[in-house]
């Protein structure tokens, strides 16, 4: 199978394009035969030996797969076999194939393409368990979501809609606002501006939101804060900007309001149930066509080291997703 080995922590253009063996599932586990595979800033940030935790060397990047499972372990349910599934791993997801956990494996509903299942599950339950579950986002509330036309925020917005609010996006080029507008947002907000807030009231005729969706930080963060109506949560989502903000607590008790962490992966590690209802809302949105999980763009595996070079770059736009087949 072909794939794509990251031998050294660098920049992704070191990144090889290698023929490797076909993985055996061991007990428990399943081989996909992968279609697509979702990339993210947290995957580039691996490869570029950046993020906080390192993934040990020689590794084939990639935490998003989906396709369709060719074999099975000792154990593995037998109903798996040849059915389109879609999953998380710590890696391996730029190869042709991938064995993982059978328990890990998510049925990939029919409507749903390969690409979209790719770029699914982290952006849309991140996005689905910090507006419910942190942010408890009630229909007719105001959303300010910030790196709006990045994978993440994409999501949010797709999420955000689809629970009634009213959606602000927040980007910093045009082509990303409107990549954002086409994503559902009803208004966007350009947040390189110095006095940015104050462009909130004339679109929507408030000085402020209820909601912040956060997954830069940096300087962003506090005036997104300030942004905030009595009673409003900021959701601390990530940090994309790299600097990681102090605001100044008496801002929280002026304004009434709550800062919040939305750390999906540590809530699913700490209890693996919990992701089992989020996915089974999530599942049931995107077949009522609720919501509307395909990616902007899919690229060959040639050109996953490019899209990962974008999104440290900042200049990429939605999900990326490598897709498999011609
Ligand atoms: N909490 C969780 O459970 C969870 C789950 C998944 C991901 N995350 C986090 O969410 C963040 C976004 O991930 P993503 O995959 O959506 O990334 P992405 O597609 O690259 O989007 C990130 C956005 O952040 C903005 N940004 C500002 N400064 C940046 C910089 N120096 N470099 C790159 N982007 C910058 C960019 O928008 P503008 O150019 O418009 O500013 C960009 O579109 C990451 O920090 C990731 O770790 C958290």
């Amino acid at each position: 199978m072909k794939a794509i080995r990251c031998l050294d922590y660098g920049a992704p253009s070191a990144l090889v394009l290698e023929e490797m063996d076909d993985p055996s599932p061991r007990a428990g586990e399943v081989v996909i035969e992968t279609e697509a595979a979702g990339l993210g800033y947290v995957d580039a940030l691996l490869v570029a030996g950046r993020y906080q935790v390192k993934t040990p060397l020689p590794f084939v990047p990639g935490s998003e797969v989906a396709g369709k499972v060719i074999a099975l372990g000792d154990g593995a349910p037998e109903a798996l076999m040849e059915k389109r599934v879609m999953a998380l791993s710590p890696r391996g997801a730029l190869a042709g194939k991938i064995a993982l956990p059978a328990a890990v494996c998510v049925p990939v509903p029919d409507a749903m393409s390969a690409e979209a299942a790719a770029g699914f599950i982290v952006s849309y339950c991140t996005a689905l368990y910090g507006f419910e579950d942190c942010g408890k986002l009630r229909s007719g509330e105001t959303v300010l979501v910030l790196g709006a036309a990045g994978g993440v925020g994409m999501a949010a917005i797709d999420i955000a809609k689809a629970m009634g609010a009213t959606v602000i996006a927040a980007a910093s080029t045009e082509e990303k606002r409107e990549a954002a507008k086409k994503a559902g947002a009803d208004f966007t907000i350009d947040y390189t501006k110095e006095d940015w807030r104050k462009e909130l009231e004339p679109l929507t005729g408030r000085r402020d939101v209820d909601l912040v969706y956060d997954p830069v930080g940096g300087d962003l963060s506090e005036t997104a804060l300030r942004c905030l109506a009595p009673g409003g949560r900021h959701l601390v989502v990530g940090f994309a900007a790299g600097e990681i903000p102090r605001v100044p607590l008496n801002l929280a008790l002026l304004k009434r309001c709550a800062i919040v962490g939305v750390d999906w992966g540590g809530h699913i590690r700490a209890n693996p149930a919990a992701n089992i209802p989020l996915l089974k809302t999530l599942t049931a949105w995107a077949s009522e066509g609720k919501i509307h999980p395909e990616p902007a763009a899919s690229y060959p595996l040639e050109e996953a080291p490019a899209v990962l070079q974008r999104l440290l770059d900042r200049e990429s736009i939605g999900k990326p997703v490598i897709r498999f087949r011609s």
